[in-house]
């Protein structure tokens, strides 16, 4: 046997029917064809009997794309059917997708039917859908609860009516991996003419097994995989792509093969989460946005010494620039040390840990420390050294029916000295006292508060223009605390007067 695997995308079809994630026409071309570069076999691009706007995407993307088999959803019903041969008439290489329930809720319940008619309905769907398309797959819906023995029977009469694949959909996602992987075996075993088609696995996430119980479908003998980008699909969603495209590269012993570029994985992932607005769990496997981000000072320092201590996929196979060092409270020296020297800075020693002691503060005010905080850190500390002149303690008093207060004590070279002032607001009160303090007549041109990256935690930096005796003077800093950064940008400004 062949130990090649199929890839079967299934994003804008099975994807695609989660509330909220419709596509229009032009956006799933542009889906799909990034699906091309990414390397699928085959697009399952609608269910061209369920609207218009379906069977149009159908016959649009059989244009755009030229590589994947480009594949129509329908009921074992004559009629969608032949919708969907329409619909792909287009297509360079078309496949029906027809097939009918087969579990005992199904049958019952849902087609009020009995196990030979279901038999009878799928030889006759498969055999109508044939004299459209030579490549015609027949699913058994809801194939995860349906007993074995009768579900041979129904792989059987599917092949020889003429299916080229026979997906075996875990429709409701309620098998354990062990048990999805015996049924694959059994029908590997037990179906006569299993040799003439394809075997496919179709799962769904409801126990959070859909990739487990992918790949435990492949080891027994599937062939073909159908996955959506980032592991969109009804409820729980469908298994994802990424990752069973990574678990069969990393495990290598299991030698298996696609034809998945994997370095096009976090583009394809970006673009379906953008375009169907459905953002990507932090946490999810391959391309959350911590998949290959490491936080703690343990972690980080293994990283740094060597990648693979921490890291079994290398970020640059799925598209990913590189691995984040994200900077916290829990992070160590060595990960602050090699950010500043990626930034350019080299501290070592003593200076490293002062630097440390400062980043530790801020890391306590702020849940994580970017670059730009970084290097704000960096430009007070080495302000801070050159300063003769500086805050040395700020109290303020405000809020509803109170007089704005503030106490500011400044340094001047050794020597404090403290003002208190009241003003229309804590920042006011702060500069009527700061200017008592420096004895200088300024007039403030220009205030400007900005948050650095994003969230309440964010420092806050700020920027002042003043003007004296016709000159104008500027002043800057950086705090959690914006009525510090503003007092101390104002210091600053002044103290340049001279
Ligand atoms: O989950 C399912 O059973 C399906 C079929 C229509 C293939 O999506
Ligand atoms: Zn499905």
């Amino acid at each position: 046997m062949s130990n090649k695997v199929y890839i079967f995308d299934t994003t804008l079809r099975d994807g695609e029917q989660v509330p909220g994630c419709q596509l229009n026409t032009i956006e799933k071309i542009e889906v799909a064809r990034q699906l091309e570069k990414l390397g699928v076999d085959i697009i399952e691009a609608g269910f061209p009997i369920s609207s218009p706007g379906d069977f149009n995407s159908v016959v649009e993307i059989s244009k755009a794309v030229t590589n994947p088999t480009i594949c129509a959803l329908t009921r074992a019903v004559k009629k969608d059917i032949e919708v969907a041969a329409d619909a792909l008439k287009f297509a360079k290489r078309g496949r029906i997708h027809t097939g009918i329930g087969t579990s005992y809720y199904h049958i019952t319940s849902k087609l009020n039917s009995n196990p030979d008619e279901i038999i009878e309905r799928a030889i006759e769907a498969v055999k109508y859908a044939r004299r459209f398309v030579e490549d015609v797959e027949f699913y058994a819906e809801d194939a995860g609860r349906t007993e074995n023995e009768y579900l041979a029977r129904v792989v059987e009469a599917a092949i020889k009516a003429g299916a080229t694949v026979i997906n075996i959909p875990d429709t409701t996602g309620y098998c354990l991996p062990g048990e999805y992987g015996e049924k694959i075996a059994y029908l590997m075993n037990h179906v006569p003419n299993v040799d003439k088609a394809i075997i496919s696995t179709h799962c769904h996430n409801d126990l959070g097994m859909a990739t487990a119980n992918t790949l435990s479908g492949v080891i027994n003998g599937a062939r073909q995989v159908e996955v959506t980008i980032n592991g969109l699909g009804e409820r729980a969603g469908n298994t994802s792509l990424e990752e069973v495209v990574m678990a069969m590269k990393s495990h290598k012993d299991l030698d298996f093969e696609t034809g998945i570029d994997a370095k096009q994985i976090i583009k394809s992932s970006k673009l379906v989460s953008t375009l169907m607005r459905m953002p990507v769990q932090a946490n999810k496997a391959i391309v959350g946005r911590n998949a290959f981000s490491h936080s703690s000072g343990i972690h980080q320092d293994g990283v740094l010494k060597n990648r693979e201590n921490y890291e079994i996929i290398d970020p640059a196979d799925v598209g990913v620039k590189e691995s984040s060092i994200v900077l916290t409270a829990r992070s160590g020296r060595a990960a602050l040390k090699h950010r500043l020297q990626v930034l350019g800075y080299n501290y070592e020693g003593a200076e490293l840990d002062n630097i440390y002691q400062k980043f530790l503060a801020l890391a306590d005010k702020k849940k994580d420390i970017s670059d730009e905080d970084l290097d704000i850190l960096i430009d007070s500390e080495q302000e801070k050294e050159d300063r003769s002149i500086r805050l040395e303690s700020l109290q303020v008093i405000c809020g509803k029916s109170t007089i704005p207060t503030a106490t500011v004590a400044v340094n001047f070279s050794g020597d404090v000295f403290t003002e208190t002032a009241s003003g229309n607001g804590p920042i006011d009160a702060a500069f009527s006292a700061v200017k008592n303090l420096m004895k200088r007549k300024v007039h403030l041109e220009e205030f400007l508060i900005q948050a650095i990256t994003r969230g309440s935690d964010d420092l806050g930096k700020v920027h002042v223009q003043v003007e004296h005796k016709g000159q104008t003077y500027y002043g800057f800093a950086a705090n959690v605390d914006i009525v510090s950064a503003s007092v101390e940008s104002f210091i600053d400004a002044i103290a340049k007067i001279g």
